[in-house]
């Protein structure tokens, strides 16, 4: 497991930091939500929803464990999905004066950030751009502890339940970026796959792509031991590129991924096949945490920004959006076929244990096998064909480029090196797969 990352030369780092927060996973979880909020001291609970995750019967049980522990909430289900910066301050308004001393969140990726990011502006307020990562805002360290969260996924998606992120669309620059920090993880994922069982078709296709993205590309991330080493151990980044750690955890997630996706996607009854995707979200969440992503993540962020006149099925139509797991996995073939080279092994490991033969790839194509088995899922899952069916051409190419070179955050894990031309042959590349 080592062998990826020996020698160490005494200039790269040889540590890595793995910062857990507690899980709790399984069907029946929900109803445990009472319980836990006592144990965090909660009293009265701020809970964050959308209209959606609101109505779902496994959120009537989690509330309902509320009121059984005597704990006392008011529910804020006006979240944006796809979040912006200024639906993050309608968020934290509900917040202010509430008296609350806890929170709790309903939801997917949308909802779990939207929560993170009250919390912050609620017990830390400051200018927006302030503690958004640079360059586009000032970077500003999240000064301390926020209230206790805990947070109930209701996609098999994101991970945000684990991670330190909150993502959000910064209305004015049309581009998708974060606020980071150690203080912005949930004390607790309450993991309920139930919450899932009734997920339509695309967005189970699209949150499993995010989930199979994460993996992929925290698996084949810059290795940790090839990053300077850190001068101050207290300033560790949280992305610190693939460890052993998070290899265990992203190769499980595309095992699991392969297996089971296109099952929940083809049979939303299928309850063992809703369970391993969660899992897999799970494990893909923990491990992108402390590893980080690369290329398609970053190149995701322009897509999603500057998305026009989209509205796909499943998702809210009030207004134009592109899902943040379709805006991810329609860079990834382009993406993967371009790192192959860096890592062929890894390529080939991940292609395999996506279900595809790899006994005749040698190295040069083992990006290409990935690329081709990728599509192949795309394909008899029913997302969009590349770019082009997301209203992009060759026009927007060079936009789109600047957009991604900004997530430099990002771009600095990818496994080779990346400028704007690499990024508009990417994004032309991403036009159309089959
Ligand atoms: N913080 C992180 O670490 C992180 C990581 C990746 C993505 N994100 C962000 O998360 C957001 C996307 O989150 P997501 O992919 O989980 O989806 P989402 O929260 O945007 O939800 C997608 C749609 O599904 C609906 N929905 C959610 N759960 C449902 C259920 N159980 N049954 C029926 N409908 C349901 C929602 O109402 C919404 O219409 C994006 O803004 C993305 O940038 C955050
Ligand atoms: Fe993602």
């Amino acid at each position: 497991m080592f062998d990826s990352y020996l020698p160490f030369d005494g200039e790269h780092e040889s540590v890595f930091q793995v910062d857990p927060r507690p899980i709790k996973f399984g069907p029946g979880a929900a109803a445990e939500l009472g319980s836990d909020a006592n144990r965090l001291g909660m009293r009265r609970v701020a809970v964050f929803t959308d209209t959606r995750t609101h109505d779902l019967a496994a959120t009537d049980r989690a509330l309902a464990s509320l009121s059984a522990s005597a704990i006392d909430y008011d529910v804020f289900d006006e979240t944006r999905v796809e979040p912006t910066d200024r639906s993050f301050l309608a968020a934290a308004d509900f917040m202010n004066g509430g008296g609350f001393d806890g929170i709790v969140s309903i939801g997917g990726g949308s909802v779990i950030d939207t929560a993170k990011a009250a919390n912050l502006f609620c017990c830390h307020p400051g200018e927006f751009l302030d503690y958004v990562n640079p360059p586009i805002g000032a970077g500003r360290p999240v000064p301390g502890p926020l209230l206790p969260h805990i947070a109930c996924p209701t996609t098999a998606g994101t991970g945000s339940e684990s991670t330190a992120v909150a993502v959000f669309d910064l209305s004015e620059q049309h581009l998708k970026t974060g606020i980071s920090s150690r203080f912005l993880k949930p004390d607790l994922g309450l993991i309920d796959p139930e919450f899932t069982y009734d997920l339509p078709p695309l967005v189970t296709a699209s949150t499993g792509f995010d989930v199979l993205t994460h993996a992929i590309e925290s698996y084949t991330a810059i290795p940790y031991s090839q990053r300077n080493r850190t001068a101050d151990p207290a300033a560790r980044p949280p992305y610190q590129g693939a460890n052993p750690h998070s290899d265990a955890g992203s190769m499980e997630a595309i095992r699991l991924g392969g297996r089971y996706l296109l099952r929940a996607v083809n049979e939303p009854g299928d309850t063992e096949a809703r369970i391993a995707v969660m899992y897999a979200a799970t494990l893909a969440g923990i491990s992108f945490g402390n590893a980080g992503v690369h290329i398609p993540h970053a190149m995701s962020y322009s897509v999603a920004g500057k998305i026009e006149g989209y509205y796909p099925e499943g998702w809210p139509d009030d207004h134009s959006m592109c899902p943040h797991g379709l805006s991810v996995i329609v860079n990834a073939p382009a993406a993967f076929r371009l790192t192959g080279s860096s890592n062929p092994a890894r390529h080939r490991d991940v292609a395999e244990a996506l279900g595809a033969d790899v006994s005749n790839v040698d190295d040069t194509d083992a990006g290409e096998r990935l690329a081709s088995t990728l599509i192949d899922m795309m394909r008899a899952c029913g997302v969009p064909n590349g770019l082009s069916e997301l209203h992009y051409n060759d026009s927007h190419v060079a936009d789109l480029a600047e957009g991604a070179y900004k997530q430099q955050r990002l771009l600095k894990l990818s496994p080779v090196a990346i400028d704007l031309p690499v990024l508009e042959s990417l994004y032309r590349d991403a036009m159309r797969y089959w």
